[in-house]
Order: C-alpha cells, then structure tokens, then sequence
C-alpha cells in the first residue's frame, strides 16, 4: 500500500487510452516545472543562494532538489539508460531520504556555492528532457506505476514551491533594506461578517482520505474516532485580536504559555509575532510585498505553536484538535482555495477570514503521529511523511502560498511548535 495506490486506481478506472494519460500526466509536468522556475524570475542569483537560518532552504536547493526528486524516484528507476546529470547531486541535493546515502546537511545547504543558477537550470532541463522521454517511450505496463510516481513528484514539487516562497520571505526580510518579492499592492481591509461558531454534536465519525485522487500516505488509513461536541469558529483569529492579546500583556503572563514557549519569548525578550515591525497603536508586518501596514482585519500569521496557544488561553477557549477541524470542514466548509500566482497577492488578507481553508495554516494541538494502520511504505518514499511523527503538531487548511490542489479535508501538514516562518495561524475551538 502507500500513497500510490489510491491513485493507481484512478488512473484505472479514469478508462482513458494510454495516449491521454500521458500527454495529461506531461502537460501537467511542463506547467508544474515552469510555475517552479517562474517562482524565482524575480530574484537575484544571490537571493537564490542565501540560507538565511536553519529552516531556511536556499531557492537554488529547492529548484534543484525537486529535479533530484524526479531523478531518484522517476528516471533511474525507468528510464533506461538514463544517465544522471552530475553523480554529487546526490549528495548535494537529496533532503533527507536515509535510504539514498550521505548527504548535505540541511543547516548548511547554504554553503552550495556551486553548482551555480545556471548550472541548476541546465540540471532542470536535463530533467525535463528525460522526464519527456520517459512519458512517450515507457511501456504500457509500467504506465500505472509511473503516473502513480509522478503525482507523487508533483504533490512534492507543489510543496517546495511553497517553501521557496515561505524560505525567500525570510530572505528578504533581513536583508537591511527589506525588500519586496512582489510589488503588487494590498488588497483594501475589508472587515467581513462577525465571527460566530460552526457547532458540532461529536460522536464516532469517519477520519482521514477516501480514496479518490492522489493523497499522502499520511492522510489515511481511514478510520474512526469519537469526539465530544464541540465548536469551531467561523474565523481564523485577525491581527487586530492578537494586537489586543499583545496590549493586555499577553508576552508578559507566564500563566497564559506553556513552558517552552514561555522559556522562548524570555530568552528572546519576544514582544510580538516573527514578522511585526513597529509597535503597539502602529503596527506594521513584512510581507512578500514588503513592509506593509497591518490589515487588523485579515487573519495574524507566522505564529509558532507557542504564541497560538497563549493565545487561545487568554480567550477562555482552545486550539481545535485536527479532527474537529476535518470534521467542520466536511460539513460546513464552502471555502474556496485562493490560486497561487506570483503576480498575486502572497499573503492573507481579510477576504480570507470566513474562510475556513483560507489565508493561513492552522495549528491544530493534534501531535502530529500515525492515524490508527498506517504503516510507512517500503523504501526510500518511506521516509516522507512517516518518520516525522514525533515532536510537531499537525496543522489545516491551507495558506495564501499553497497551491491549490494541496487544500483539503484531509490534509496534515506538520511543524515542529517552534516554527515561525511558515504562514501560520490559528482558529479558535470550545467543547459544548
Ligand atoms: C509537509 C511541509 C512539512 O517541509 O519537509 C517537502 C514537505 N516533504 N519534501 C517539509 C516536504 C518532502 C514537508 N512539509
Ligand atoms: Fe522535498
């Protein structure tokens, strides 16, 4: 089993001829691998090489990385004859897959001076060209195989076009004179409707992916589990709220935060979220399109696990557990994803806040661990998701920089409870 296989069926059952699925599955391959290279048509080959902090991952690794991808799990495998572009890639540019050998530290993939832009660019096209080859020439046989594969790469590709947004924002943002990634102006602060609670009786319900269309392997099995009743507010908590929660002295009552986080805000002298700039009455934030002033309207982001909780706290209410969110999303969701372009705009805004998938991932206080049966695949693609699930919390829904096919019910996505420079949020939830 695997994430594969719900997706083998698809491809079965779409009844299709061979032709079409290939032409789709490379149609849709060329467009994935031109939004990725298109991602960094604004930034200077030195923006592309910086490794600003740990998580941080330079756009040259991620550009590279994701052809590695293809390389590793598409070409060697059924391409025959195929050669690799350079043997060291290996090294260089495999993240963390223990079962392909020795590789770059992550803290120091900054340190890749070389290869340089342009010699990742010809690596991309070199993967292109082959990946072309091995849609029009692979046997019928394997056909099913492959195409479970590359929507795997693609899925894959989509969250590192995530992260090279996510990863250059941090970039940018230290640069002394920040600097914009995108000069499109802010939407108008629009105040939406008053939020109200989404109300749930609970009982034994049904969780995590049906199979229809690619998933990850960490959205299933399927399985149930009883919850209390519950609700869940309508909104995604807004900057305004948590400007409020940073006047009444949120950073400065131990009370309200769990002890990590607690020993965090202290060490640092933390006074407010990773991106604010100003200060309390003129709050301003750094964005993709520099430093803007705050819509107090839209949904607050780029808090850690920490900052959300304490939150929370103050309200008198709660971080939802990851099934309360799925659950409320089957049933009462009518959010729609935002489509990700670079000429758009790349954060939340307030049009976001009635939308329960939109503008910011939602930390939920779910640990992020295995749904009751699941059991990593076999192999390197193993490594993926399942060996994560320790120590991070399982975030929903879906920000202003995720792709579009990555927002749904079932979805985990995962950091650990220190991250700051992921566009995260949060909504509120209260047992009923
Ligand atoms: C699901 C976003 C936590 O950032 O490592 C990229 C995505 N997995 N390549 C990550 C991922 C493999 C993953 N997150
Ligand atoms: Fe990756």
């Amino acid at each position: 089993a695997g994430f594969e296989m719900a997706i083998e069926t698809a491809v079965m059952a779409s009844g299709d001829p061979a032709h079409l699925v290939r032409a789709g599955l490379l149609d849709r391959f060329h467009r994935l691998r031109m939004r990725s290279t298109a991602l960094t048509s604004r930034l200077s080959d030195e923006d592309m090489g910086a490794q600003t902090m740990e998580d941080v991952s330079p756009s040259k690794w991620h550009l590279a990385h994701t052809s590695w991808f293809w390389e590793t799990f598409l070409l060697e495998p059924y391409l025959p004859g195929y050669e690799v572009f350079d043997p060291r890639f290996g090294f260089l540019f495999n993240s963390y897959y223990e079962a392909l050998g020795e590789r770059q530290p992550r803290a120091a993939r900054g340190h890749i001076t070389r290869p340089g832009i342009a010699h990742v660019m010809a690596y991309r096209a070199h993967v292109d060209g082959a990946m072309e080859r091995l849609l029009e020439t692979c046997g019928e046989a394997d056909l099913e195989r492959i195409a479970a594969l590359i929507e795997t790469g693609i899925a894959h590709e989509e969250q590192h076009q995530e992260l090279i947004l996510t990863d250059i924002k941090h970039v940018l943002s230290v640069n002394p004179f920040a600097q914009a990634y995108s000069e499109v102006l802010p939407p108008p602060a629009q105040p939406g409707p008053a939020a109200g609670w989404i109300e749930h009786a609970g009982g034994l319900e049904d969780f995590g992916a049906e199979a229809n269309g690619f998933v990850f392997d960490n959205e299933g099995p399927r399985h149930k589990a009883w919850l209390a009743p519950f609700a869940l507010s309508t909104h995604c908590v807004t900057n305004g709220e948590y400007a409020r929660f940073i006047a009444e002295g949120g950073y400065e009552t131990a009370s309200l935060w769990l002890s990590d986080g607690w020993a965090r805000v202290q060490a640092e002298g933390r006074k407010a979220p990773h991106y604010w700039r100003g200060a309390p009455g003129e709050w301003r934030e750094f964005t993709l399109h520099g430093e803007q002033e705050m819509d107090l309207s839209a949904p607050v982001s780029h808090l850690d696990y920490f900052e959300a909780s304490a939150f929370a706290e103050w309200t008198g209410y709660r971080l939802p557990e990851e099934r309360e969110w799925e659950l409320a999303a089957r049933q009462f969701n009518a959010g729609s994803a935002r489509p990700m372009t670079p000429d758009g705009w790349l954060h939340p805004a307030s049009a976001d806040q009635a939308n329960l998938f939109g503008g910011v991932w939602q930390w939920t206080r779910s640990a992020y661990a295995p749904y009751p049966g699941y059991r990593a695949q076999s192999g390197a693609l193993g490594e993926y998701n399942g060996k994560f699930m320790c120590g991070q919390f399982v975030l929903k829904g879906g920000s202003a920089l995720t792709p579009p096919g990555h927002i749904r019910a079932s979805y985990r996505n995962f950091f650990p409870p220190q991250a700051q420079w992921q566009m995260t949020g949060l909504r509120l939830a209260k047992d009923i």
